[in-house]
């Protein structure tokens, strides 16, 4: 039994249930034999790409009531993460849920108190696709380990390109109803994981007091990628211990795309990236030598593969209902990181420092 593959049950075969698919084609302890969309043309085409699923569910209970499918892999938009998260817990079956995980924080909540009553299953947000990049795992032990003594600032800012020309979005992405929002739901989720991953018991927010907005807002033409909801973030999170973290992400400006995270500490500073910068060094870390002399040094990493990352979370909610462990993002970690985006979006409308509720 051991030796079995987990058998995951697919629900939503949009753009990311595509890019996941291989996964489940690699042999390496996980199949997909069932999948279920609203779009029976989506559901075949992705039926094909997962290794020849045979079973074809119209409506998502039907998949969660057949016996064979171990695991879900939800893939739909944010509006239905949460009925069917719970729907699959009842059902017996363990979750990997795409990001945003839920549109609040209660929603975290309500999906914790039903995972509580069925203990044995594990449930992981896909914003968890680059725990396992060289360079995150680095930083995570250095701080871990306090190497840069004690941690008091944290600046991390993501810049990225304009989209390209004639890409089109589907309409939920524009309608805070079904996404939560724009960036911050688009976006916040996978930021907020890194910096909870990366800085472990350190991540503890506290209060958040920042803005959001939309600098490039849909045109009277409605021409896509301008959007109705957010399409920038900038936030100072200060934590329990003190620390304070800048989280900004923008989109679309005039200038070049830049992903750069600073982290610094009373004995030394590192600098990194979230996303694949083959130009920059992965990790290059900063001491004083004396009084005057500032060494810098690039530590060797493994830079990040996106394809590796991309599959990550199924590999790693295989790996946790294998060795019958929690996975490396939990719901704590989730009610953390819907917390300080329910007071980013307070902080936002009232203009005032918001309390993260824990
Ligand atoms: N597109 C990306 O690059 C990307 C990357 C990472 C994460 N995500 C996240 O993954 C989720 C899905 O995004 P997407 O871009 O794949 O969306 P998408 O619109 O391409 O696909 C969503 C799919 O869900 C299906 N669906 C809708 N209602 C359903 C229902 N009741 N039962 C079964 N299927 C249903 C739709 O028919 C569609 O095929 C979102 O939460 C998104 O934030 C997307």
């Amino acid at each position: 039994m051991a030796d079995q593959p987990i058998r995951y049950g697919i629900i939503g075969a949009g753009v990311i249930a595509n890019y996941m698919a291989r996964v489940f084609t690699e042999g390496r302890g996980s199949t997909a034999v069932a999948i279920s969309d609203v779009n029976a043309e989506a559901a075949a085409k992705l039926a094909v790409a997962a290794g020849g699923v045979k079973k074809i569910y119209a409506d998502y209970h039907q998949l969660l009531a057949d016996p064979e499918v171990d695991a879900v892999y939800i893939a739909t938009p944010p509006f239905l993460h949460k009925p069917m998260t719970i729907d699959a817990l009842r059902a017996g079956k363990h979750v990997l849920c795409e990001k945003p995980f839920m549109l609040n924080q209660a929603e975290v909540r309500e999906v914790s108190a039903v995972q509580k009553t069925v203990p044995q299953l594990k449930v992981l947000c896909a914003s968890s696709r680059y725990h396992d990049a060289g360079i995150a795992l680095k930083a995570r032990a250095m701080v871990a380990q306090r190497e840069l003594g004690e941690l008091y600032h944290v600046s991390y800012t993501q810049v990225t390109g304009a989209p390209k020309p004639g890409t089109t979005l589907p309409p939920w992405r524009n309608n805070p109803a079904k996404n939560g929002g724009g960036m911050t739901y688009d976006w916040g989720p996978y930021d907020l994981d890194w910096l909870s991953w990366v800085l472990g018991d350190l991540f503890r927010p506290r209060v958040v007091f920042g803005t959001l907005g939309n600098y490039f807002p849909l045109t009277a033409e409605r021409v896509p990628p301008c959007l109705d909801v957010d399409g920038h973030y900038c936030a100072q999170i200060i934590c329990e211990s003190g620390l304070t973290i800048l989280w900004e992400r923008r989109a679309a400006e005039h200038g070049p795309a830049r992903h750069t995270i600073e982290l610094r500490g009373k004995k030394g500073g590192l600098d990194t990236y979230f996303m694949p910068m083959p130009e920059k060094p992965g990790l290059q870390h900063y001491a004083y030598v004396g009084t005057d002399e500032l060494k810098t040094t690039v530590l060797p990493d493994a830079p990040p593969n996106w394809d590796d990352a991309i599959v990550h979370p199924i590999r790693e909610l295989t790996a946790a209902i294998r060795e019958n462990r929690a996975p490396s993002n939990t719901l704590e970690d989730n009610v953390r990181i819907h917390g300080v985006i329910d007071a980013l979006l307070t902080s936002a409308k009232t203009q005032q420092a918001v309390k993260v509720v824990t």
